[in-house]
């Protein structure tokens, strides 16, 4: 009887191997990732509408619609009811600036977003009552909020709106400045085309990165896998899912292999339109594998796991379509309605909270429930899986300059804050001592906003003690449609900061 239980315990444990070995695998033989045994996940009940027990607070629209604008703007002030009740109809484009649209050939032939006209603005809010009059424009869609400092926003106006938004200023004296006259312009700029060289210089390379240019996501993918052609005993590639559209979410794994080692995941690209996150996490991909050997003993003695785009189909589409789009792509219902998720508030701790939206038109849309996004929904079952041992945990977006830790989605922070605070503060003088930019730290819901369901918050849920979002640049001068010509310094500041984290987890 014994041998029989044998066998059946060694069939079963064969048949859970191979249930869990991932569906696409381009590792080479003994470059399996550690793997913990499956486990039932979220998505097993996905047909349910009923919404999950992560939901502890149910907030009021006129919080969810102030996405960038400090909370105290949000309670100070008292709007007509009637306002309130216009923001309900989800099926207005709430949040969702409409531009001109005009069709432009491009591979999708899809319509193209027209910026021409549209503008950014700093205007002042140390005016009292300087705030809520930005709130009341942005509820009638003439203006979206993109980021502040504390003396000021950061104004995004439609080129029809900017008559009217002018008016309501000057009236009430509120002091602004145009920051880009003509976004449009700056949009066309941003990312030229390199010269004829560069052809046969991505020919001896093997890929097509140079750090230069904003990528292509097939230029991004390419790039993970000639590394783990390239550099099979350190590096390896796997998709831990696939996006709405069907993109694979591609995690590249830097390790020599070491059972014991610690471990640190980062992650790009949760947000579309934050071109300089995905170009900064291929940069130290970069770094890490290409001089693997020669790197420092505090990075070669971790296992680095790097997932540069968590939203691939935004991405695309902030190339092809709409450059300022935030959201991933799930589709509107019934092919009306608004589409996208804010991934960075459908994670599932404290989920439904502060700052985000139940509205489908919102750019902070949470989506239906905690993990319905197949992008985000991968990510979890990806660290439910995985056997690794996580000690940090960075989150890259654009833009301000921050480094921000938990919690995110309340004024509140964990035991170990001064630790993170610490840790956060080295990396800020580390960075300003390598390329001179100076980055704010402290926990995200103070220095910027309560904003629940993020993917830092969940990740500290989980126990990963150095958990970051690390707002890149800049500070408002181009916002996110930062120049190629920033993206090695800001990459290089970075790449340096994490290594003062690699120095203090191996330090524990
Ligand atoms: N700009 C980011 C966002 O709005 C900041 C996220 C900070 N983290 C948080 N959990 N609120 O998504
Ligand atoms: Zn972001």
């Amino acid at each position: 009887m014994g041998s029989w239980s044998t066998a059946l315990v060694l069939l079963l444990v064969g048949v859970t191997v191979v249930y869990t070995t991932p569906l696409v695998n381009e590792k080479q033989p003994g470059q399996e990732w550690p793997k913990r045994g499956a486990v039932l996940q979220p998505s097993d009940d996905k047909d349910t509408e009923t919404e999950p027990e992560t939901i502890f607070e149910e907030k009021s629209e006129e919080e969810a619609i102030l996405d960038e604008i400090p909370v105290k703007t949000i309670e100070d002030s008292s709007e007509p009811v009637k306002e309130k009740q216009d923001l309900d109809n989800t099926d207005n484009e709430v949040d969702t600036i409409k531009t001109k649209t005009v069709v432009i050939k491009s591979e999708t032939a899809s319509p193209k977003v027209d910026y021409s006209g549209a503008q950014l603005w700093k205007v002042s809010i140390e005016k009292e009552g300087s705030r809520n009059i930005l709130v009341r424009l942005r509820r009638r869609n003439q203006i979206a909020t993109w980021g502040t400092n504390g003396t000021a926003i950061d104004v995004f106006i439609k080129s029809d709106s900017i008559q009217n938004v002018t008016r309501a200023l000057n009236k009430e004296n509120i002091p602004f400045e145009v920051v880009i006259e003509d976004l449009q312009k700056r949009i066309d700029e941003e990312n030229p085309p390199l010269d004829e060289n560069e052809a046969e210089l991505q020919d001896r390379r093997g890929h097509r990165m140079n750090w230069k240019q904003y990528h292509r996501l097939e230029d991004i993918d390419g790039f993970l896998d000639y590394l783990s052609k390239t550099y099979p005993a350190t590096v390896s590639v796997n998709a831990i899912g696939k996006s709405h559209e069907g993109r694979e979410l591609k995690v590249l794994r830097i390790s020599n292999g070491n059972p014991s080692n610690k471990a640190i995941f980062i992650d790009g690209g949760i947000h579309a339109r934050e071109w300089i996150s995905p170009a900064t996490v291929t940069y130290i991909i970069n770094q890490f594998a290409e001089n693997f050997d020669g790197e420092s003993e505090d990075i070669r003695k971790l296992d680095w796991y790097f997932l540069p785009v968590m939203n691939p189909d935004g991405y695309e589409y902030t190339h092809l379509n709409d450059r300022l789009w935030r959201k991933n792509r799930r589709p509107g219902i019934a092919g009306r309605g608004c589409s996208g998720v804010d991934l960075n508030r459908n994670f599932g701790y404290r989920w439904g909270g502060k700052g985000t939206s139940s509205s489908p038109c919102s750019e902070i849309y949470r989506g239906p429930r905690a993990f319905s996004e197949p992008e985000s929904r991968a990510v979890y079952e990806f660290f439910e899986k995985s056997a690794a041992n996580y000690v940090a945990y960075v989150t890259y977006h654009s833009y301000g300059q921050y480094i921000l830790y938990p919690w995110g989605y309340e004024n509140a922070v964990p035991p170990d804050h001064d630790d993170l605070q610490s840790v956060g503060d080295k990396m800020a003088s580390v960075i300003q001592s390598t390329g001179g930019d100076y980055y704010s730290v402290g926990s995200s819901s103070k220095l910027l906003y309560p904003a629940a369901g993020g993917s830092d918050d969940w990740a500290k849920s989980q126990g990963i003690k150095y958990t970051y979002t690390i707002e890149l640049n800049d500070k408002g001068r181009y916002g996110f449609v930062l120049p190629t010509t920033y993206i090695e310094n800001v990459a290089k500041e970075s790449l340096a900061a994490l290594r003062v984290l690699a120095a203090q987890v191996n330090k524990e």
